[in-house]
């Protein structure tokens, strides 16, 4: 297949490209850089600077939608909201208009989402017919999936990809966690209640490829692992796994201080679970905290 990825240049869409490459996947990726299109996603992996550069005669037998500005790397201005939203709204708007007037339509779009769809919801745990939150995390993905199910009425099967925390060797949370968990002083966020909907890289690329084949899927998938934890469990496991001690706990005044409203994407939570897709018949291959942290840290 020759496949149009945005956000192909970030954290999931390199390990994505590199797994579809090597199974003989033609890649094209939607990049603000597009010199660095081929040192970061592979030899070969063509570049769009542009989605004006998709004329309707060009064609493309599936899209997969990643891109979008980091969602915690800076405080919530309204500036910054507006930069969150065009980078995933606007774009996937954009996107879908280039999909339903081109030639030969792609046949599948999946579309980037996150289990902050559900908002903040306690012990509940959640399946995809779960309604969305009010939040801002739940009002952008809410609208970042309408923007990509406009696609159906062309005939393009569209899967949605409801992503939980994905842990991976490279960066990402467990990047960021790893270096003061290194040095003992791994901490507990807040009460430690909320819950944290992790997923493995390997199998968040393998449930893509799934979704990518399987003709029968479409709509919202939780793309997360069937045992999510609390951010205590996931404190302490990590801490153990590393032969370390997190005897520390932050405060959830200070995170509020320190990062205002975006502190909701670490003191709330949702226990989010992949009904849809192991219904389908897939098999997660990490499906406990702990074996998926040693297999990613070596342990
Ligand atoms: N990683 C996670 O744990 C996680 C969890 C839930 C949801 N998600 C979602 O899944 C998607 C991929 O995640 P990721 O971790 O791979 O993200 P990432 O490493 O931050 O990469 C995102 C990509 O989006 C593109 N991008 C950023 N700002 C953009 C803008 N203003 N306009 C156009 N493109 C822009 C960038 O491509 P260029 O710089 O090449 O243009 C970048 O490579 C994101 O939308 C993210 O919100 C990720």
């Amino acid at each position: 297949m020759h496949i149009l990825i945005t956000g192909g240049t970030g954290l999931i869409g390199r390990q994505l490209c590199k797994t579809l490459l090597a199974d003989g996947h033609v890649l094209t990726v939607l990049s603000r850089n597009p010199d660095t299109v081929p040192a970061k996603c592979g030899a070969g992996v063509r570049a769009l600077a542009s989605l004006d550069e998709w004329q309707p005669g060009r064609s493309f037998d599936a899209v997969i939608n990643l891109a979008g500005e980091p969602i915690v790397d800076a405080r919530w201005t309204e500036q910054r909201k507006q930069a969150l939203w065009n980078s995933r709204v606007t774009l996937t708007e954009n996107l879908v208009q280039r999909i339903t007037t081109a030639q030969h339509k792609p046949g599948v779009l999946l579309s980037g989402s996150a289990v902050g769809y559900y908002g903040d919801r306690g012990d509940a745990g959640l399946g995809e017919a779960a309604g969305p939150g009010a939040d801002f995390p739940a009002r952008l993905c809410n609208a970042w999936e309408a923007a990509a199910l406009v696609a159906e009425a062309s005939g393009v099967r569209v899967c949605l990809l409801r992503t939980g925390l994905v842990l991976s060797r490279q960066a990402g949370l467990l990047g960021r966690m790893l270096l003061p968990f290194k040095l003992g002083l791994g901490a507990r966020l807040g009460d430690g209640k909320q819950w944290m909907s992790w997923i493995h890289m390997d199998d968040y690329v393998a449930m893509v490829l799934s979704l990518l084949r399987d003709a029968q899927a479409r709509g919202p998938y939780n793309m997360t692992a069937p045992q999510p934890a609390t951010n205590r469990e996931f404190t302490a496991t990590l801490a153990k796994v590393l032969h370390r001690p997190a005897p520390f706990i932050v405060p959830a005044w200070f995170l509020k201080f320190v990062m205002g409203e975006r502190a909701c994407l670490l003191l709330e939570g949702q226990k989010v679970l992949p009904q849809k897709i192991e219904s389908a018949g897939y098999r997660v291959a990490f499906a406990k905290l702990a074996d998926a942290l040693r297999d990613l840290l070596g342990k």
